[in-house]
């Protein structure tokens, strides 16, 4: 089936298709043996910068899987790195900060990020698309204003994200200051990738989920929205994620997206009443459960497919998270296969 038209465009933008499109989160990396061949010897955020490199890796899980996108093979970090921030993604770990940004000055001295730092990435952009054609679009992404801050305030991963709350709450000008800076970067680097070619983008809030509704609303929601805002003009559909945010759906809602993209741990009939009429829903299979036998996987990609249809607007069929690195590379192809046929099927009753 990987060599049917792609239906994520239409579906995105709620337009009628014969059945549900599939992607995967993290469906480039390390789950795949072709990606950790590949990438031996090289650091991630090398590969990240290396146009050839770039072009295969995104291209991997469409071959092997049969996908209906590909997800341009990149990180949050780059546009930081690119604009001259010290940073470096450590295995096992994620991206670590040299010099946390922890106050107004650190703030200024932060640099805006330059197109013209980034002439790769258009032409990965561009092999990419030379590549898989008019067949599979191309999605572009960025990290989230917030998610971009966290690292940079705590200097790395972290579990409850302290030092960037305190600094929100007891600065909130400086906070803001942040965010805003973040969200003219993120829209730079997704600006280049619509400009060299990628059809759609998804914007990336993976710790939004850590933040009470309200703080959202009061400290979040406006930069998240400029991002969405600045690319309007690009007329191409977006997506909008974050991990553990059924709360914050509805919030999350309003910053912009064609579509809302949905955690593992809210339904999609949940889902549904929360984001704004006709707005698109991107999800939600647990990541976890493709280690389970297939009978038993099966009936739970067919119900994520009933409940996704029963929507009223467009319906993505995605992970609720990206998949697992220990994820055997035989799964996802075999989903896709199965969100295809059970789709087509409901659609054609
Ligand atoms: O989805 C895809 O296939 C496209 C590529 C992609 C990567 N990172 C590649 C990557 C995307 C969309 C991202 C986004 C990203 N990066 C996010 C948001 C999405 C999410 O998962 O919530 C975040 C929070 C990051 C930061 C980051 N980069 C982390 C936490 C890690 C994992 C570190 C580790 O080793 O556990 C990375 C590194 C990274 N980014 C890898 C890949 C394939 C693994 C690097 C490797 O192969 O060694």
């Amino acid at each position: 089936m990987g060599t049917m038209t792609s239906t994520l465009l239409p579906a995105l933008r709620a337009e009628p298709i014969d059945h549900t499109p599939v992607w995967f989160m993290r469906q480039a990396g390390r789950s795949l043996p072709e990606y950790r061949a590949l990438r031996a010897g090289t650091s991630m955020l090398a590969a990240c910068r290396d146009p050839e490199l770039v072009t295969e890796i995104t291209c991997q899980p469409v071959r092997r899987h049969g996908v209906d996108a590909a997800i341009f093979f990149s990180d949050i970090v780059v546009p930081l790195q690119a604009a001259g921030v010290d940073v470096e993604i450590v295995a096992g770990k994620g991206p670590v900060i040299a010099e946390p940004i922890r106050s107004r000055a650190d703030v200024d001295a932060l640099p805006e990020l330059d197109p013209e730092q980034i002439p790769d990435i258009a032409e990965s952009i561009g092999r990419i698309r030379a590549e898989l054609g008019d067949r599979t679009p191309l999605i572009g992404f960025a990290g989230a204003p917030f998610t971009l801050a966290s690292y940079l305030i705590e200097g790395g991963p972290s579990r409850n994200h302290e030092k960037t709350k305190s600094l929100m709450i007891a600065e909130p000008e400086t906070f803001s200051a942040l965010l805003a800076k973040l969200a003219r970067i993120s829209a730079t680097f997704i600006d280049v990738q619509l400009g060299a070619g990628a059809q759609a983008f998804q914007l990336f809030d993976s710790w939004a989920g850590y933040l009470s509704r309200r703080d959202y609303e009061d400290h979040v929601l406006e930069h998240s929205s400029a991002v969405f805002a600045t690319l309007a003009g690009h007329d191409v559909p977006s997506i909008h994620f974050g991990v553990q945010t059924g709360e914050l759906l509805g919030a999350m809602s309003r910053a912009g997206s064609t579509a809302m993209g949905v955690d593992f741990r809210v339904g999609l009939a949940d889902a549904s009443t929360r984001v704004r009429p006709g707005q698109a829903l991107q999800g939600n299979l647990d990541p976890a459960l493709l280690f389970a036998p297939w009978e038993a996987l099966a009936p739970r990609i067919a119900a994520i497919v009933r409940e996704g249809l029963e929507h009223e607007g467009g319906f993505v069929f995605n992970l609720g998270h990206g998949v697992l690195p220990d994820t055997d590379p035989e799964v996802p192809g075999r989903i896709v296969d199965e969100v295809h046929r059970v789709s087509a099927e409901i659609l054609a009753s």
